[in-house]
């Protein structure tokens, strides 16, 4: 029997996975490398548009935190963590606003159109869709209380890809809004929109162990146990929480990928083995 041509075999291979995961919602958490190096900035929306073009519902939601970080030193505003989380005064509000949605948001929109993808920015203040409060001791980060799902799934169902900042409006009318860790973010969007997956895109190969070694997949109590013995710490406290919120919310899968692989969401998607822990229920 003739070899079937490559291009021919790699269509075919994925067609299981288009399959699957044809009209289904898949939230993504874009950050860290992939968000900051050209080429890897290209390789994503590459990824996204394909997604979108083959009958995938992309959403991304991004993080920004050089980029906030950058700008605060520039305008001499202090920028401080507390367990991976971002202390945000009024001033530090401002900025994180200016970079998140003045600039990442639409930068990463229009990359995304650039490759054919029809992506439409829009942050958790945009018809209140997003509702959070104050996080003890955290200023303006605040935590996600109320997710609308109705402006989402109407951009979705008009074949849109909506790019989400991390932004958040008040319960209470008078407070000026709140920043919300993106992968906080990503999950309650994923939960209230009820993606089958979550993927966390981050700078790491995924969830290492104390030897740096990649852990392929966690349960609940195994992040328990790294958490409480230091494994896990800094950035990746809030992802790791944040992947199995997802997953009570009733998300299938969630997924923290290494984001600095080319193509790390096609490989992901696509193939059976993954570049990634998986978290499971
Ligand atoms: N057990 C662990 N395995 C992997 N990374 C870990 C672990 N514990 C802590 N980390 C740190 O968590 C970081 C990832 O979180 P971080 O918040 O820095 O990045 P991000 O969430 O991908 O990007 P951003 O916050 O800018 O959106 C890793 O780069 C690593 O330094
Ligand atoms: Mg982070």
């Amino acid at each position: 029997m003739q070899a079937k041509p490559l291009v021919v075999q790699t269509l075919l291979d994925a067609l299981p996975y288009i399959r699957k995961f044809y009209g289904e919602m898949i939230v993504i958490k874009y950050g860290g490398a992939a968000q900051i190096e050209e080429r890897l900035k290209d390789k994503f929306a590459q990824d996204i548009a394909l997604l979108s073009l083959v009958g995938m519902k992309p959403v991304v939601v991004h993080g920004g935190g050089r980029s906030i970080t950058e700008l605060s030193q520039r305008l001499g505003v202090k920028a401080e963590f507390r367990d991976g989380l971002r202390v945000t005064d009024r001033d530090a509000l401002r900025v994180a606003q200016m970079a998140l949605i003045g600039e990442i948001n639409t930068e990463i929109v229009s990359l995304l159109n650039d490759h054919g993808a029809k992506a439409i920015g829009v942050n958790g203040k945009d018809g209140g869709f997003v509702k959070a409060s104050a996080i003890e001791n955290l200023g303006f980060t605040g935590e996600v209380r109320d997710v609308n799902p109705d402006l989402l799934l109407k951009l979705i169902n008009d074949r849109f890809v909506p790019v989400v900042a991390p932004i958040a409006s008040a319960i209470e009318p008078s407070q000026p809004g709140f920043n919300i860790n993106a992968d906080a973010m990503a999950s309650a969007i994923a939960g209230a929109i009820r993606a089958k997956k979550a993927i966390f895109m981050t700078d790491t190969a995924g969830v290492l162990d104390k030897d740096k070694n990649l852990l392929r997949s966690l349960s609940r109590a195994d992040i328990e146990r790294l958490k409480a013995d230091g494994t896990i710490a800094g950035g990746m406290i809030p992802k790791v929480d944040s992947a199995l919120e997802a997953l009570k919310y009733g998300v299938d899968k969630a997924h923290i990928l290494d984001g600095r692989v080319e193509h790390a969401l096609l490989l992901e998607i696509f193939t059976s083995e993954g570049v990634s822990t998986e978290i499971t229920r």
